[in-house]
C-alpha cells in the first residue's frame, strides 16, 4: 500500500522503558504513514503546526501526574494552533497498583490538546480493564489507547494492533 500523504509525528520520551516499548510496537503497525520520531523531552512547539497527526504517548506517575518532563513542554504547547489538525494518544499506567489514577497521562494531555484545538481521535473501550478512576475516561471511554505493561503485558500486542487500524481509518 502506498503511504498516505499525510504528515505525522510520533511523540514520546526517548529515555523511557515501557512507553518506547509501545512506541516501537505503534511504528510497526503503522507502517502506511511516513512517521517522525519526536523525543517528549525536547518539543519544538512550534515545529508541531506543521503535522496533519501527531500520535503522542506518555505515561502516568506521581499518582495521576504526567512524567516532569512534560511539565517544561506544555506551556508552549498551549501556545500553538492545531486546528484543523488530529491528535492520538497512547498511556501507560497500571491500573492495579494505582487504581484512582489509572493512566491520567492521556486525559492531562487531551486537555492540552483540545486547548490548541486540535480533533482527538482514537478513544477506546474501557472494558476489560479494572480501576476506580482515570482522568483519561471521558464520554465513558479512554481518550486514547491504554496500555497496562505489569498487569496485561500479553494485551499489548492486540491492543496496539487494533489501535493502529482504527487511526489508520480516522484519518
Ligand atoms: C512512583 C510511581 C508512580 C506511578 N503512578 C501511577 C499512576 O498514578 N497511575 C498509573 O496508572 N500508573 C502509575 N505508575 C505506573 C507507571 O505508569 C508504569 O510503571 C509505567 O509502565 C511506566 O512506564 P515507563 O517505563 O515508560 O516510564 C506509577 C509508577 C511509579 C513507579
Amino acid at each position: 500500500m502506498a503511504k498516505k500523504e499525510i504528515k505525522a509525528a510520533l511523540i514520546y520520551s526517548f529515555a523511557t522503558k515501557k512507553t518506547s516499548t509501545a512506541a516501537k510496537l505503534i511504528k510497526d503497525n503503522l507502517k502506511e504513514l511516513t512517521l517522525k520520531e519526536i523525543d517528549a523531552e525536547s518539543i519544538n512547539a512550534n515545529d508541531l503546526e506543521a503535522f496533519d497527526l501527531l500520535i503522542v504517548g506518555a505515561a502516568t506517575w506521581f499518582d495521576g501526574e504526567l512524567p516532569t518532563f512534560w511539565d517544561e513542554q506544555i506551556p508552549a504547547l498551549e501556545d500553538i494552533n492545531l486546528k484543523g489538525k488530529r491528535v492520538a494518544l497512547f498511556g501507560i499506567g497500571n491500573q492495579v497498583d494505582y487504581p484512582e489514577h489509572f493512566g491520567d497521562s492521556i486525559g492531562l494531555l487531551a486537555d492540552v490538546f483540545t486547548s490548541t484545538g486540535a480533533a482527538i481521535i482514537g478513544p477506546t473501550s474501557t472494558e476489560g480493564y479494572t480501576f476506580e478512576d482515570s482522568k483519561s475516561v471521558k464520554n465513558n471511554q479512554f481518550v486514547g489507547l491504554m496500555l497496562d505493561f505489569e498487569n496485561q503485558h500479553n494485551l499489548n500486542e492486540s491492543r496496539i494492533k487494533s489501535w493502529c487500524n482504527q487511526i489508520k481509518k480516522e484519518v
